[in-house]
Protein backbone atom coordinates (compact mmCIF):
# COMPACT_ATOMS: atom_id res chain seq x y z
CA UNK A 1 0.00 0.00 0.00
CA UNK A 2 1.47 3.49 -0.95
CA UNK A 3 -0.54 5.68 1.84
CA UNK A 4 0.35 5.55 5.19
CA UNK A 5 -2.35 5.99 8.03
CA UNK A 6 -2.22 9.38 9.15
CA UNK A 7 -2.53 10.99 12.77
CA UNK A 8 -5.96 11.26 13.64
CA UNK A 9 -7.46 14.66 14.26
CA UNK A 10 -11.03 15.14 15.83
CA UNK A 11 -11.66 17.44 13.40
CA UNK A 12 -14.35 17.01 10.75
CA UNK A 13 -13.79 17.70 7.03
CA UNK A 14 -15.27 20.63 4.87
CA UNK A 15 -17.30 19.10 2.27
CA UNK A 16 -19.98 20.17 0.16
CA UNK A 17 -22.97 17.78 1.55
CA UNK A 18 -25.03 18.19 -1.12
CA UNK A 19 -22.72 15.67 -3.36
CA UNK A 20 -22.76 12.35 -3.47
CA UNK A 21 -19.08 10.39 -2.93
CA UNK A 22 -18.91 7.12 -5.44
CA UNK A 23 -16.14 4.02 -5.64
CA UNK A 24 -16.32 1.11 -7.22
CA UNK A 25 -14.56 -1.96 -6.37
CA UNK A 26 -13.75 -5.76 -7.36
CA UNK A 27 -14.87 -8.40 -5.59
CA UNK A 28 -11.69 -8.36 -3.22
CA UNK A 29 -12.74 -4.73 -2.28
CA UNK A 30 -9.57 -2.86 -4.44
CA UNK A 31 -10.32 0.69 -4.98
CA UNK A 32 -11.49 0.35 -8.83
CA UNK A 33 -12.83 3.91 -9.59
CA UNK A 34 -13.79 6.93 -7.79
CA UNK A 35 -15.52 10.62 -8.36
CA UNK A 36 -14.14 13.61 -8.05
CA UNK A 37 -16.15 14.39 -4.65
CA UNK A 38 -14.39 11.21 -3.11
CA UNK A 39 -11.24 12.60 -4.00
CA UNK A 40 -12.22 16.14 -2.58
CA UNK A 41 -13.91 14.47 0.53
CA UNK A 42 -10.75 11.90 1.42
CA UNK A 43 -8.14 14.46 0.33
CA UNK A 44 -6.51 11.85 -1.63
CA UNK A 45 -5.92 11.91 -5.24
CA UNK A 46 -7.44 8.89 -7.75
CA UNK A 47 -3.50 7.92 -8.29
CA UNK A 48 -3.26 7.35 -5.04
CA UNK A 49 -6.63 5.19 -4.19
CA UNK A 50 -7.01 3.30 -7.64
CA UNK A 51 -5.77 -0.24 -6.73
CA UNK A 52 -5.62 0.23 -3.24
CA UNK A 53 -7.48 -1.95 -0.95
CA UNK A 54 -10.91 0.65 0.59
CA UNK A 55 -9.93 0.41 4.06
CA UNK A 56 -7.09 2.97 3.16
CA UNK A 57 -10.15 5.21 4.71
CA UNK A 58 -10.69 2.88 7.33
CA UNK A 59 -11.60 4.99 10.71
CA UNK A 60 -10.52 3.87 13.91
CA UNK A 61 -13.66 4.67 15.46
CA UNK A 62 -15.64 2.01 13.62
CA UNK A 63 -16.32 -1.11 14.75
CA UNK A 64 -15.29 -4.31 12.88
CA UNK A 65 -18.84 -5.97 13.55
CA UNK A 66 -20.23 -3.33 11.17
CA UNK A 67 -17.83 -4.50 8.31
CA UNK A 68 -18.31 -8.26 8.63
CA UNK A 69 -22.21 -7.91 8.45
CA UNK A 70 -21.44 -5.80 5.06
CA UNK A 71 -19.15 -8.38 3.46
CA UNK A 72 -21.21 -11.68 4.71
CA UNK A 73 -24.42 -9.58 2.37
CA UNK A 74 -22.72 -8.34 -0.53
CA UNK A 75 -20.68 -11.89 -0.91
CA UNK A 76 -24.45 -12.74 -0.48
CA UNK A 77 -25.21 -10.48 -3.31
CA UNK A 78 -27.39 -8.73 -1.24
CA UNK A 79 -27.37 -4.71 -1.41
CA UNK A 80 -27.03 -3.15 1.84
CA UNK A 81 -26.54 0.12 3.39
CA UNK A 82 -24.37 0.93 6.60
CA UNK A 83 -23.95 4.58 8.51
CA UNK A 84 -19.88 4.87 8.00
CA UNK A 85 -17.26 7.10 9.78
CA UNK A 86 -14.23 7.77 7.30
CA UNK A 87 -10.73 9.34 7.27
CA UNK A 88 -9.01 11.07 5.74
CA UNK A 89 -5.71 11.59 4.40
CA UNK A 90 -4.84 14.55 6.95
CA UNK A 91 -6.61 12.68 9.60
CA UNK A 92 -9.71 14.31 9.87
CA UNK A 93 -13.40 12.80 9.64
CA UNK A 94 -16.45 12.57 7.40
CA UNK A 95 -20.05 10.53 8.11
CA UNK A 96 -21.82 9.15 5.77
CA UNK A 97 -24.61 6.94 4.60
CA UNK A 98 -23.84 4.60 2.15
CA UNK A 99 -25.72 2.78 -0.63
CA UNK A 100 -23.70 -0.61 -1.42
CA UNK A 101 -24.80 -2.41 -4.48
CA UNK A 102 -23.70 -5.44 -6.55
CA UNK A 103 -22.07 -5.57 -9.85
CA UNK A 104 -22.63 -8.24 -12.26
CA UNK A 105 -20.92 -9.02 -15.58
CA UNK A 106 -22.78 -10.64 -18.61
CA UNK A 107 -22.49 -14.35 -17.39
CA UNK A 108 -24.32 -12.53 -14.55
CA UNK A 109 -21.50 -13.10 -11.79
CA UNK A 110 -20.82 -10.71 -9.33
CA UNK A 111 -17.63 -8.96 -10.91
CA UNK A 112 -17.37 -6.33 -8.08
CA UNK A 113 -19.03 -3.67 -6.16
CA UNK A 114 -20.27 0.18 -6.15
CA UNK A 115 -20.55 2.21 -2.84
CA UNK A 116 -22.84 5.45 -3.46
CA UNK A 117 -22.48 8.19 -0.23
CA UNK A 118 -24.81 11.00 0.99
CA UNK A 119 -24.11 13.15 4.04
CA UNK A 120 -25.74 11.51 7.63
CA UNK A 121 -28.06 14.37 9.25
CA UNK A 122 -27.00 15.03 12.85
CA UNK A 123 -29.24 13.70 15.08
CA UNK A 124 -28.70 10.40 13.44
CA UNK A 125 -24.88 10.62 14.02
CA UNK A 126 -25.49 11.34 17.21
CA UNK A 127 -27.63 7.80 17.45
CA UNK A 128 -25.03 5.54 16.03
CA UNK A 129 -22.08 7.34 17.51
CA UNK A 130 -23.26 5.63 20.75
CA UNK A 131 -23.72 2.37 19.34
CA UNK A 132 -21.00 2.35 17.81
CA UNK A 133 -18.55 3.20 20.64
CA UNK A 134 -20.14 0.50 22.74
CA UNK A 135 -19.37 -2.38 20.27
CA UNK A 136 -15.54 -0.43 19.81
CA UNK A 137 -15.35 -1.06 23.58
CA UNK A 138 -16.57 -4.62 23.50
CA UNK A 139 -14.31 -5.30 20.73
CA UNK A 140 -11.41 -3.79 22.81
CA UNK A 141 -12.12 -5.64 25.87
CA UNK A 142 -14.21 -8.50 25.13
CA UNK A 143 -13.61 -9.42 21.68
CA UNK A 144 -14.92 -9.25 18.30
CA UNK A 145 -17.40 -12.62 19.26
CA UNK A 146 -18.65 -10.91 22.05
CA UNK A 147 -19.68 -7.42 20.24
CA UNK A 148 -21.39 -9.66 17.11
CA UNK A 149 -23.33 -11.54 19.63
CA UNK A 150 -24.13 -7.62 21.54
CA UNK A 151 -25.01 -5.96 18.39
CA UNK A 152 -27.57 -9.32 17.17
CA UNK A 153 -28.96 -8.78 20.61
CA UNK A 154 -28.92 -5.16 20.57
CA UNK A 155 -30.96 -5.44 17.30
CA UNK A 156 -33.55 -8.05 18.27
CA UNK A 157 -34.29 -6.49 21.56
CA UNK A 158 -33.79 -2.50 20.89
CA UNK A 159 -34.49 -2.05 17.52
CA UNK A 160 -36.57 -4.88 16.38
CA UNK A 161 -34.83 -5.19 12.77
CA UNK A 162 -31.38 -5.91 10.85
CA UNK A 163 -28.89 -3.58 10.91
CA UNK A 164 -29.47 -2.55 6.56
CA UNK A 165 -33.45 -1.78 8.14
CA UNK A 166 -32.26 -0.26 10.94
CA UNK A 167 -30.29 2.60 8.99
CA UNK A 168 -33.24 3.16 6.59
CA UNK A 169 -35.77 3.59 9.07
CA UNK A 170 -33.22 5.95 10.74
CA UNK A 171 -33.31 8.09 7.77
CA UNK A 172 -36.73 8.02 6.87
CA UNK A 173 -37.62 9.00 11.05
CA UNK A 174 -35.32 12.21 9.89
CA UNK A 175 -36.83 12.74 6.42
CA UNK A 176 -40.44 13.05 8.28
CA UNK A 177 -39.31 15.40 10.62
CA UNK A 178 -37.41 17.80 8.21
CA UNK A 179 -41.05 17.46 5.81
CA UNK A 180 -42.68 18.86 8.82
CA UNK A 181 -40.03 21.64 9.90
CA UNK A 182 -39.82 22.56 6.25
CA UNK A 183 -36.32 23.11 6.76
CA UNK A 184 -34.23 24.43 4.06
CA UNK A 185 -34.20 23.00 0.18
CA UNK A 186 -30.32 22.64 0.37
CA UNK A 187 -30.74 19.82 3.45
CA UNK A 188 -33.89 17.88 1.70
CA UNK A 189 -31.87 18.00 -1.76
CA UNK A 190 -28.89 16.11 0.21
CA UNK A 191 -30.95 13.42 1.51
CA UNK A 192 -33.87 12.79 -1.88
CA UNK A 193 -31.45 10.79 -3.32
CA UNK A 194 -31.84 7.75 -0.78
CA UNK A 195 -35.59 8.28 -0.35
CA UNK A 196 -36.11 8.09 -4.60
CA UNK A 197 -39.01 5.89 -5.25
CA UNK A 198 -36.90 2.78 -4.38
CA UNK A 199 -37.35 3.00 -0.08
CA UNK A 200 -40.90 4.68 -0.70
C1 LIG B 1 -17.75 -0.88 -2.69
C2 LIG B 1 -17.14 -0.83 -1.30
C3 LIG B 1 -17.00 0.39 -0.66
C4 LIG B 1 -16.46 0.47 0.61
N1 LIG B 1 -16.36 1.70 1.21
C5 LIG B 1 -15.79 1.79 2.41
C6 LIG B 1 -15.65 3.06 3.04
O1 LIG B 1 -16.10 4.10 2.53
N2 LIG B 1 -15.03 3.10 4.25
C7 LIG B 1 -14.54 1.98 4.87
O2 LIG B 1 -13.96 2.10 5.97
N3 LIG B 1 -14.70 0.77 4.31
C8 LIG B 1 -15.30 0.66 3.11
N4 LIG B 1 -15.46 -0.59 2.55
C9 LIG B 1 -15.09 -1.79 3.33
C10 LIG B 1 -13.61 -2.11 3.22
O3 LIG B 1 -13.42 -2.97 2.12
C11 LIG B 1 -13.10 -2.82 4.50
O4 LIG B 1 -13.81 -4.01 4.74
C12 LIG B 1 -13.22 -1.92 5.76
O5 LIG B 1 -12.58 -0.69 5.55
C13 LIG B 1 -12.61 -2.58 7.00
O6 LIG B 1 -11.28 -2.86 6.81
P1 LIG B 1 -10.69 -4.27 7.20
O7 LIG B 1 -11.54 -5.27 6.45
O8 LIG B 1 -9.28 -4.25 6.76
O9 LIG B 1 -10.84 -4.37 8.69
C14 LIG B 1 -16.01 -0.71 1.27
C15 LIG B 1 -16.15 -1.94 0.62
C16 LIG B 1 -16.73 -2.01 -0.64
C17 LIG B 1 -16.90 -3.35 -1.30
Amino acid sequence: MIVKPPKILDQEIEWNKTETIVSKTNTAGTILYVNDTFCKTSEYSKLELINEPHNVIRHPDMPKVIFKVLWKNLKKGKNFHAIVKNLTKSGKYYWVITDFTIDFNSRNDISGYTARRKAVPESVVEKITLLYKTLLEIEKLKGEEASELYFNAYLEEEIGKGYNDFVLTLFQEELKKQQSKEKSAKFQKSLNWFFSSKYE
